[in-house]
C-alpha cells in the first residue's frame, strides 16, 4: 500500500468528504485498534462535530482485547459509541448495523412523529489502510444490490442497502493521517500504513522492538529466544537475527533480514495481540 502525500489529492479528498457529509446522518469512523490515536486524524472532531458518530476499532483481531476495552470506555466518556470490529469477518456485522442505527435513533424518532419513515444514511471515513473498503464489502454482505441514484445526490453516487432502514455510501471518505507527532508517525509505520520503501527498515524495526519490550516483553522473548531484558535498541535486532540464525559471513548478524521478519511478523499478529497506544498515556 502506498500513501501519496500530494496536497492536491488531499484537498480533493477532503472536498469530496465535506460534500458527502451533507447527504448523511451518521459518520462511521474506522480506526486501527492497534493504534487508535495514530490512525485517527485529529481533524475528525471538528469536521464531524454536527453529525452523529460511531467508531469501529477495526482489526481488533490483531490488538490487545484489554486495551480495546479501554479505548471503548475512553470514547464513551466523550459520548461516542464504539465497538471492537473485524472487517475481515462477518461475526460482528449485526452489532455494527445496530450501532449505526442507534446513532440515528433520535432523528428517526423525530421523523416518525411527522409520519415519515426515515432511511438512515451513513458514510464510512478513515485514513488509508484502516479497512474501509473491506468493511463496506462486508457490511453490504448478501445485499450487494445497490440502491439507484436519488434526487439531490451527485450523479454516480451509490448507496448500498444494509438493512430495511439503513443505507451506506459505497465510497468511503478518505483523510490522511497527521505525521507531526513522531511517536504516532512511527506507529503508522509499524502497522504498515506508510510505504516501507521510504523508511530505514532496520531503524524502524529496532525502535519497534524497543517499544514492544515495554508493552509485551514476555511475548517478544518467547518469539525471539535470544532477546533479554535490559538490551539496548541496536542489540534487540541483533538478538532477533541470532534467534533465527540470520548470520552472514564473518559472523556478522544479518540485521536487515531480521528487520523485515520482525515487521512482517508484527503486522501479521504473530508476536502477540498488541496495541501500541493506551488512552492513559501521552504521546
Ligand atoms: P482501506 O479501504 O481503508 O484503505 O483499507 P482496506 O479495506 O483496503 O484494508 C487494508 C488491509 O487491511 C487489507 O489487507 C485488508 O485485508 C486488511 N484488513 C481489513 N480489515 C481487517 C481486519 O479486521 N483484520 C485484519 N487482520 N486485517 C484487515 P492487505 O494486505 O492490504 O490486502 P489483502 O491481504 O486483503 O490482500
Amino acid at each position: 500500500m502506498q500513501i501519496q502525500w500530494y496536497p492536491g489529492h488531499m484537498a480533493k479528498a477532503r472536498r469530496m468528504l465535506e460534500e458527502n457529509l451533507k447527504l448523511i446522518d451518521v459518520v462511521v469512523e474506522l480506526v486501527d485498534a492497534r493504534a487508535p490515536l495514530a490512525t485517527r486524524n485529529p481533524d475528525f472532531d471538528a469536521l464531524f462535530s454536527q453529525k452523529s458518530r460511531v467508531i469501529l476499532l477495526n482489526k481488533s483481531d490483531l490488538a490487545s482485547a484489554e486495551q480495546t476495552k479501554k479505548w471503548i470506555e475512553y470514547y464513551k466518556a466523550q459520548n461516542i459509541n464504539a465497538i471492537a470490529f473485524v472487517s475481515a469477518s462477518s461475526a460482528k456485522r449485526k452489532a455494527a448495523v445496530s450501532l449505526i442505527e442507534a446513532a440515528a435513533a433520535d432523528k428517526v424518532a423525530k421523523m416518525k412523529e411527522k409520519g415519515v419513515i426515515k432511511t438512515v444514511r451513513a458514510m464510512v471515513v478513515g485514513i488509508p489502510n484502516v479497512g474501509k473498503s473491506t468493511f463496506i464489502n462486508r457490511i453490504a454482505g448478501e445485499t450487494k444490490a445497490k440502491v439507484g441514484d436519488k434526487p439531490g445526490v451527485t450523479k454516480g453516487k451509490q448507496w448500498v442497502k444494509v438493512s430495511p432502514y439503513l443505507e451506506l455510501m459505497d465510497t468511503p471518505g478518505l483523510l490522511w493521517p497527521k505525521l507531526e507527532n513522531e511517536a504516532l508517525a512511527k506507529h503508522l509505520a509499524y502497522i504498515g500504513s506508510i510505504n516501507d520503501d521510504i523508511m530505514d527498515a532496520e531503524r524502524l524495526a529496532a525502535d519497534m522492538l524497543c517499544e514492544l519490550m515495554a508493552i509485551c516483553p514476555d511475548a517478544l522473548k518467547e518469539r525471539y529466544k535470544k532477546i533479554e531484558d535490559g538490551m539496548a535498541t541496536h542489540e534487540l535486532l541483533e538478538a532477533v537475527a541470532r534467534s533465527r540464525g540470520f548470520i552472514l559471513q564473518g559472523g556478522v548478524m544479518d540485521t536487515e533480514r531480521a528487520a523485515r521478519i520482525v515487521l512482517d511478523e508484527f503486522r501479521a499478529g504473530r508476536i502477540a495481540k498488541i496495541t501500541l497506544e493506551s488512552p492513559d498515556k501521552e504521546y
